[in-house]
């Protein structure tokens, strides 16, 4: 099969550069072009990027010249990890000019007719793209904490309808980009404040658990509160999450949506899907980052902990890893879906 051509826009950020290692060796895309800000257009990639990969960047890769982020692109399929204060417009212009936009920014993730997709959540949204008046469509991935929640939630939610959530994360140091937050502030401490992560961690669910009806999306509804903390973690967001149930399960129902839990992709075998959505530890030291985060690509999330709480009903504790399923992993595994659905046309 001949590959499809994709560009990275944001590529020399810290999710742009984790498109890039995901994609080398992926068996339907290739990346055809990388595109920035002004002050990288122009140069050579290893020129213009600081690249804070484990994995070497290749030279094909490094000599490609950087392209602005704009219509002149040549691949219709843009895979987005541009920074908030851009992203926007950027998006909107590609997708009226017919480009197909899979974007990790916040920008668009309300608006009524973009989906808000975790593959193994909400695939059917997918149809919501057909209600976009461009030429091209935008989808967005969720913020990186709201994925891996979500990811838990999903099957409780099916099963036992949620009524309330309380959420307390300890969120990994590259969530915040590269420079990010200082060494000084940083290490030996807790900083109990991301600026907007709340807000994204109580609203999000509620559109993706919520039903594609009428052309639109009706958000479900129950009550959430979140507070966020960044902690000295390289990869990998942990979550100490509570839940409130309608219908009442027990311990055992509940390992049971768990590990029951699969969906679409799984049935797809599609390339970035992982082979379970959710691996539950019954050991009581686990989930943690520096162990789980890469379990099934990345792709996975751990879940652990799982007793009842003298507030809510339930408690447990999720691990996911935040710029491969909570960014570029993710937004992969939504082209991957599209692609397999006929979104992309005769691409
Ligand atoms: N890090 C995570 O875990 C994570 C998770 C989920 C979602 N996100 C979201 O993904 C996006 C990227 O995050 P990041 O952490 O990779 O940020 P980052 O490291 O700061 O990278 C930002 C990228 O945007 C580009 N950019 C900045 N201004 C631009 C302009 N005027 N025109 C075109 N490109 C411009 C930068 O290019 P130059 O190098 O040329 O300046 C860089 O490639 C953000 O919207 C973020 O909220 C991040």
């Amino acid at each position: 099969m001949k590959k499809i051509n994709v560009a990275v826009l944001g590529a020399t950020g810290s999710v742009g550069q984790k498109f890039i290692e995901l994609l080398a060796d992926h068996p339907w895309f290739e990346i055809a072009e990388v595109a920035a800000s002004e002050r990288s257009a122009g140069k050579k990639y290893k020129d213009a990027v600081n690249w804070i990969m484990q994995s070497s960047l290749s030279d094909r890769i490094g000599n490609m010249v950087v392209k602005p982020c704009d219509t002149s692109l040549d691949s219709k399929i843009c895979f987005s990890a541009l920074d908030a204060s851009v992203a926007g417009e950027i998006e909107s212009d590609l997708a009226k000019a017919g480009y197909y936009v899979i974007s990790n920014a916040r920008n668009h993730r309300f608006d009524e007719d973009v989906p808000l997709m975790i593959p193994e959540v909400n695939y059917e949204h997918l149809d919501l793209v057909k209600t976009q008046k461009s030429k091209g469509f935008i989808i967005t991935n969720p913020n990186c904490s709201t994925i891996g929640m979500v990811m838990a939630l999903k099957p409780l939610n099916d099963k036992f309808g949620i009524e309330a959530v309380n959420v307390v994360t300890m969120q990994a140091i590259s969530g915040a980009g590269y420079p990010g937050i200082s060494s000084m502030d940083i290490l030996e401490n807790v900083v109990p404040f991301i600026g907007g992560e709340e807000a994204k961690m109580e609203s999000e669910p509620l559109k993706i658990l919520g039903k594609l009806e009428n052309g639109g999306i009706t958000n479900t509804h129950f009550k959430i509160s979140a507070q966020c903390n960044r902690v000295p973690v390289i990869d990998g967001h942990t979550e100490c999450v509570q839940v409130k149930f309608k219908n009442k399960p027990s311990k055992d129902d509940i390992l049971k949506a768990f590990n029951e839990f699969t969906s679409e992709v799984q049935r797809l075998k599609l390339p970035s899907a992982p082979a379970k959505p959710i691996y539950y530890f019954a050991e009581d030291k686990f989930p943690q980052p520096k162990i789980h985060r890469n379990l099934d690509k990345g792709m996975a999330v751990s879940v652990g902990r799982l007793r009842k709480d003298n507030l809510f009903d339930y408690k447990f504790v999720v691990l996911s890893h935040n710029t491969v399923r909570g960014a570029a992993g993710g937004t992969i595994l939504i082209a991957e879906l599209l692609k397999e659905k006929g979104y992309f046309g005769n691409i």
